[in-house]
């Protein structure tokens, strides 16, 4: 039994037969009620039973959340979402064309669907996302249990895409990290709200716009009003140091976040991808800015300037998430 004040154990298995019982382990925590640090496709999750109150609690408690802003449920699959939420027609494809991946649903709520109110932070919707990750989609199925699991980081800091990341970020606040390396698609899940026959664009991310539109036939709406996506708070994903958007050259005092051809000092630069993939650039993302900031620590850098990337496919999860850096902190 570990003291509360331990640091995390961290478990990366090799071998299929260690990921099993990583996954065994991780279920006795889940099925106790308490949080674990999970690796999904898109970022680390910090993962609890979602029909848990008590559960639920924690993650808030270990991430200094502000209790207002919902979480995503994790599901296996459209099967098992459908105990949780309504799946209107649009849902219905847009699931079939991506889960399990990096795109969330928000749909009714299915009364008497069991699901925590404190996750959802006492709206008529849910969050619904089935992701891609042998850990994620074995913990699921093993405990039988839906998992809410926002980022697995301080409220406001920066996601995690690594063991080593949850690990820096929480510290004692987490007990056990499961480490499936760094994550493939490295910004967060794309978040759509169904409405209907409305499909509404609340947060931009793993799945490009245009992969989604082309599935339903139509353009994604803007939302109407900042209520329809209550966890979108300006300041978010913030380095420590203030970033510079659109910056074409690095200045003597800052650290630089290069994309394709646009680079900065050798000795003060991370390129998000140097042949301009937007792929590539989206899995960097979160770690370059972690370097970033330790290096302006470490060479007295005042800031962090950033090149800027074009606004298309995974582009636009990019610019989301650097101008959130960006913006002014509460
Ligand atoms: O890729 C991801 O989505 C990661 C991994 C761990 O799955 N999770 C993640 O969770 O990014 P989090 O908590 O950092 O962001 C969840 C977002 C928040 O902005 C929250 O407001 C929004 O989802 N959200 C959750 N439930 C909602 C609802 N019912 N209506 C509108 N927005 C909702
Ligand atoms: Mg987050």
């Amino acid at each position: 039994m570990q003291s509360e004040s331990a640091s995390p154990e961290i478990i990366r298995p090799v071998a299929p037969m260690t990921v099993l019982r990583a996954i065994s382990r991780a279920k006795d925590m889940i099925l106790a009620g308490e949080a674990v640090a999970i690796p999904t496709e898109t970022v680390y999750g910090l993962a609890a039973d979602a029909t848990n109150d008590r559960a639920v609690a924690r993650i808030f408690e270990a991430k200094g959340r502000p209790s207002f802003n919902p979480l995503i449920i994790h599901v296996a699959d459209i099967g098992m979402a459908r105990r949780y939420v309504d799946f209107p027609p649009l849902a219905e494809k847009l699931a079939a064309a991506f889960w399990p991946g990096p795109l969330t649903l928000v749909l009714p709520r299915r009364k008497d669907c069991g699901i925590s109110h404190l996750a959802s932070a006492g709206l008529d919707t849910l969050a619904v996302r089935a992701p891609k990750s042998v850990f994620a989609q074995g913990l699921i199925k093993e405990s039988g249990k839906p998992l809410a699991a926002p980022s697995a980081n301080r409220s406001g800091s920066i996601s995690p895409t690594t063991a080593e990341h949850v690990r820096d970020s929480l510290g004692d606040r987490v007990r056990l990290i499961l480490d499936g390396g760094p994550c493939s698609v490295g910004v967060e899940s794309t978040i759509v709200k169904i409405d209907g026959d409305r499909a509404i664009l609340l947060r931009p991310g793993g799945v490009p716009r245009n992969e989604i539109e082309r599935v339903i036939g139509k353009p994604l709406e803007a939302p109407a009003a900042a209520i329809e996506a209550p966890g979108m708070m300006q300041s978010h994903y913030a380095p420590l140091a203030p970033l510079r958007l659109n910056a074409m050259e690095q200045r003597s005092d800052e650290a630089f976040l290069g994309f394709g051809k646009v680079a900065g000092r050798s000795d003060a630069t991370l390129n998000l991808s140097a042949a301009g993939d937007l792929i590539e650039a989206a899995a960097n993302l979160f770690s370059h800015l972690r370097a970033l900031d330790a290096m302006c620590a470490e060479q007295g850098l005042k800031g962090i300037a950033a090149a800027p990337v074009p606004n298309e496919s995974l582009g636009e999860a990019i610019n989301d998430r650097l101008a959130r850096a960006a913006a002014p902190r509460t």
